[in-house]
């Protein structure tokens, strides 16, 4: 997998994306990260890369010429270009959800381009991006930590990034839940006890108080999701019914 992310801020991203999970993924699978400075690509000696805006206002606009620079540089080889995804993180965006996380992780090239100032020009976007994201109804104050978050979110999806690939599959979301809580040892601390039933042995009961938990910490946390996994429920029972006719 290729990722290259251009931004006016690489040092933002540099120690994260070697960090943790990412840096597991470098080592385990065969990811190769390009931050892209985007100064680099800029005509003029004072490296300049935003302009104000035409009609006016306040805030600066990321130039085009260095923005097409950049992705030129990217795209050397053409080829690269039709199997790749030009993603621009902004609040403009479709919002990125676990789904979106599992599309992305079966592309092998991904492209992001780190937006900052108030806008970048829009002739980038009608030209380069395929996916305009937004990680949620809030005004980041650049694109980078919205990058972070998605790559983190995409690449522990690729295979060979967990060790254990279980661990994924019981993640939130997966199912439209919540995840139930989990206990380690002692069994009582400061008197608090694990819950009876985890202790028991009993992996059926174990199953069911778990399921029992997610179901309701997603009625009571998140009614939109909880609505979700009743239809998907009520779906899913249906094809059986039909299956068994
Ligand atoms: N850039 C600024 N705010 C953002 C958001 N909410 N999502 C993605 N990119 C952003």
């Amino acid at each position: 997998m290729r990722i290259d992310v251009i931004t006016v801020f690489p040092k933002i991203l540099a120690d994260p994306l070697n960090e943790s999970i990412l840096k597991q993924a470098r080592k385990r699978i065969d990811l190769q990260i390009n931050l892209v400075d985007l100064r680099d690509f800029s005509s003029d000696k004072h490296r300049t890369v935003d302009d104000t805006p035409y009609g006016g206002g306040p805030g600066m606009i990321l130039k085009p010429e260095p923005l097409f620079a950049s992705l030129e540089d990217v795209f050397r080889n053409p080829k690269d270009q039709s199997t790749a995804r030009v993603i621009f993180p902004t609040p403009q965006g479709k919002l990125f959800t676990q789904q979106t996380a599992e599309e992305l992780s079966e592309i092998d090239h991904l492209v992001f381009i780190c937006g900052h100032y108030k806008a970048i020009d829009q002739r980038v976007i009608d030209s380069w991006v395929t996916d305009e994201i937004s990680i949620g109804d809030f005004i980041l104050s650049g694109g980078e930590i919205a990058v972070l978050l998605m790559v983190d979110a995409i690449v522990r999806l690729r295979p060979g990034v967990l060790s254990d690939i279980d661990s994924a599959k019981t993640d939130s979301f997966q199912n439209s839940l919540l995840d139930c809580p989990y206990y380690t040892r002692p069994e009582v601390f400061k008197d608090l006890a694990v819950p009876e039933v985890l202790v028991s042995g009993h992996h059926q009961k174990i199953e069911e108080w778990r399921l029992n938990q997610k179901i309701e910490r997603t009625r009571l946390r998140r009614p939109d999701l909880y609505e979700k996994y009743l239809t998907d429920n009520v779906e899913q029972q249906k094809k059986k019914k039909v299956r068994r006719k």
